[in-house]
């Protein structure tokens, strides 16, 4: 049915309807980059838009909508799209802290809310999943994947794709997801945002690249490229990324669309002038171009010169059309603009308890001395530091749609969650950062942080005066919003040094100091971790963060969020992740430092926390871990099983985990690998049997062929609470 109603749509176009229909524009509302698309009205009654992003309000769009429907030839129904990466008016935490929550239920119903909730205001499509692998925190956009993990990021991939699309993507109530950004862009050289990656086909294989064929497999409708090269050719004219690999290898049947102006970038990258190069990215795969209107401006002429096909623009014309047609638009253009549906969702009670609940479960208990936390309610707290109280700052990074002077800031979350029971004082306690041009960078778009000019011994005096009113203080301090994201990598990934001199005489105060950590990337915490008795890492909460730290704080939720990411002690560490290769010469565990081995001679290898690492206000404890055999048959299937129990005082959720490491190759193995988890809930005394199954398919890598193969031979398999506390146990698989 499809294929011959876009069939017979297109018998109807002029090539230049065709191109138009590869042509999306920016509304100019939240830009998302430097160039502006311009004259949209008149284009879209010509023809020469298919899609449109980042428009603001859903008048804007049944407007757009309009004029395309009724004002333009052939009536062809426009596709809006938008960054609705973490909620759309209802925030979720950042994607590295819903990551944290290692609850895939949960992350998918994020992304359903989120879905719910933009497509009630006009849209269709969202830019997310960001399941860029990131092993480096320098990378500001780190903030925006799940971190690390190729496995964890698989499974969230999948939950954010069925989250938005739902079982039917023509339900006037789901979005199209868009995987991003395809490839490799975590892993851009020396964490600089649109660095150079160079990487070889086995790492890309095995590690980076799972994370969008899960997406896809999952089904997702669209595929965003990215704006770095890969060894050698940039992702927006690889060909053998967007064909042999999307196309061919993986079977993708959706559409491409480039970065903002990732085409144009072409040019910059070396590829040739403006034709030359949207004719090759044409030729490689993508079918739709943001923003930079190569293709709208150039195919046609490319055509004419015989250096595109007709062809090639018929291929990425249908899949346009198959895109807004899967999304129901040519059976009814205005199904996702509904004003009462819109009332109805957007920041409805339901959804605001389940952003608090996420923004709970994101959060990272580091450091819980002599049980600091949680805390009575009771007496006084000092609230102290420059996030204290910045509502525009809690959402996080790429918030476009988010109403930020309406989001609580921290300060007025926790009272509002508190009411009299606690009394909360405040101050500001120092400035953001030291350097004012560094802090302007670091909070734009909105989200101002203002300064104060008065010596920094004063401002720290009068934030002490405060802070000895308080039985307890809490210090809020960390990174802005706009310190992660786009375009805000970091050389330096800890607590900015003025914050720091903060902290240290809140500390000398004597009195209980609670670290409330906003970050959207792993940071140094070497000094803190010494210094500070409890640490909490709220990476951005969303919309609810103040009543979420006050839940978690406080005692009402018992943290749960295990890291996504491994938090070094030094940068120089940098990349540093948990599932590494052993190298030739490698260090004895918990050895350092050996003269002609593998390690610095001035830090360890040691993480400061590693991967899979987070506190709780209970204890468990794992029994012995057994297996069902000693050996695995390539058909066949072995149980693990280990007994957690809560000894503690405190009801709670555990995450356990389980990793594989293949001993012996034809090509190097990590030293670990996530290969499960299991997200349990314990009452005090009680405890659960966790049984894992592994097959032959777990313990499958890419070959140095690329062949996808289990291989005969010894493995070890750890269960434990992170990466790092684990128990071993060995098994042969047999064919
Ligand atoms: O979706 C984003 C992408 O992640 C970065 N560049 C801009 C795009 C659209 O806003």
């Amino acid at each position: 049915d499809m294929d011959r109603f876009v069939s017979e749509l297109m018998s109807r176009m002029t090539i230049e309807e065709k191109i138009g229909q590869l042509n999306l524009v920016t509304a100019g509302e939240a830009v998302t980059g430097s160039v502006v698309s311009t004259d949209v009205e008149s284009k879209i009654k010509e023809g020469k838009i298919g899609g449109i992003f980042s428009m603001s309000t859903p008048q804007r769009i049944r407007a757009a909508q309009e004029l395309a429907v009724n004002h333009s030839r052939l009536k062809i129904p426009i596709i809006f799209g938008m960054d609705v990466i973490h909620g759309y008016k209802t925030m979720f935490p950042i994607p590295l802290g819903l990551a944290a929550s290692w609850d895939m239920e949960l992350i998918q119903e994020t992304a359903r809310i989120a879905a719910m909730e933009a497509s009630a205001d006009g849209l269709n499509w969202t830019f997310s999943p960001m399941v860029d692998i990131s092993r480096d925190a320098r990378w500001g956009r780190i903030s925006e994947g799940s971190g690390e993990d190729t496995y964890l990021g698989s499974r969230i991939a999948e939950a954010m794709v069925r989250g938005y699309q739902g079982d039917d993507l023509a339900a006037h109530n789901t979005l199209m997801a868009c995987v991003k950004h395809f490839a490799l862009y975590g892993a851009a050289e020396a964490g600089r945002d649109y660095n150079t990656t160079d990487m070889s086909l086995h790492r890309m294989y095995n590690e980076y690249l799972p994370p969008y064929k899960a997406a896809i497999d999952a089904g997702a409708g669209s595929v965003m490229t990215a704006f770095n090269d890969i060894n050698g050719v940039p992702a927006t004219a690889n060909k053998w990324l967007m064909t042999d690999v999307l196309r061919n290898q993986w079977g993708f049947t959706g559409f491409v669309v480039t970065d903002y102006t990732a085409v144009n970038e072409l040019i910059d990258h070396g590829l040739g002038d403006l034709q030359e190069v949207s004719a090759r990215s044409l030729k490689a795969g993508v079918e739709m171009d943001m923003v930079g209107e190569g293709f709208l401006t150039t195919l046609k002429r490319s055509v004419e010169e015989g250096k595109v096909s007709v062809a090639d623009i018929d291929r990425a014309c249908r899949l346009v059309l198959e895109a807004k047609y899967k999304l129901g638009l040519f059976e009814d253009p205005f199904r996702y603009c509904d004003d009462s549906r819109a009332r109805e969702v957007i920041l409805n009670s339901a959804h605001l308890a389940k952003a608090r609940e996420a923004a709970g479960k994101s959060f990272v208990l580091l450091k819980n001395d002599r049980q600091v936390l949680p805390l009575k309610k009771q007496g006084t707290v000092a609230l102290i530091g420059p996030l204290a109280n910045t509502g525009t700052n809690m959402p996080g990074t790429w918030s476009v749609s988010a109403d930020l002077e309406n989001t609580p800031s921290l300060l007025e979350g926790m009272r509002d969650a508190l009411g009299n029971q606690v009394k909360i004082v405040h101050h500001h306690g120092s400035n953001l950062l030291e350097d004012a041009a560094y802090q302007e960078r670091a909070t734009m778009f909105g989200r101002t942080i203002p300064r104060d000019e008065r010596p920094e011994q004063e401002v720290i005096a009068e934030a002490l005066a405060v802070a000895g009113q308080a039985d307890v203080i809490i210090a809020a301090l960390g990174e802005s919003s706009e310190m992660s994201g786009e375009s805000s990598s970091r050389t330096d990934i800890g607590i900015p040094t003025v914050q720091q001199r903060l902290l240290a005489k809140l500390l000398e105060t004597g009195k209980p100091v609670v670290l409330v950590l906003f970050t959207g990337r792993p940071l140094t915490l070497t000094w803190e971790n010494e210094h500070v008795p409890a640490i909490l890492n709220v990476w951005f909460g969303g919309t609810e963060t103040g009543k979420a730290v006050a839940d978690v704080l406080f005692g009402d939720v018992n943290p749960s969020g295990k890291l996504p990411a491994t938090f070094p002690q030094h940068v120089g560490q940098v990349p540093l992740y948990y599932s590494h290769k052993n190298t030739g010469r490698p260090l004895a565990d918990g050895q350092w430092f050996q003269k002609f081995r593998s390690n610095y001679l001035d830090v360890s290898n040691d993480p400061l926390y590693p991967f899979g690492y987070g506190l709780s206000y209970t204890t468990f404890t794992y029994d012995q871990m057994e297996l069902s055999a000693e050996q695995l048959h390539q058909a066949g299937s072995l149980q693990v099983r280990v007994t957690v129990k809560n000894t503690g005082k405190y009801a709670g959720e555990e995450v356990v985990q389980l990793y594989i490491r293949d001993l012996v190759g034809s090509v190097t193995r990590p030293v670990k690998e996530l290969k499960g988890f299991r997200k349990i809930r314990l009452e005090p005394g009680e405890s659960q049997q966790v049984v894992f199954d592994i097959t032959a398919e777990d313990l499958k890598f890419y070959d140095a062929e690329l062949n996808y193969v289990a291989e005969p031979g010894e493995f070890s398999v750890f269960v434990g609470p992170n990466s790092r506390d684990v128990q071993e146990k060995k098994f042969i698989l047999v064919d």
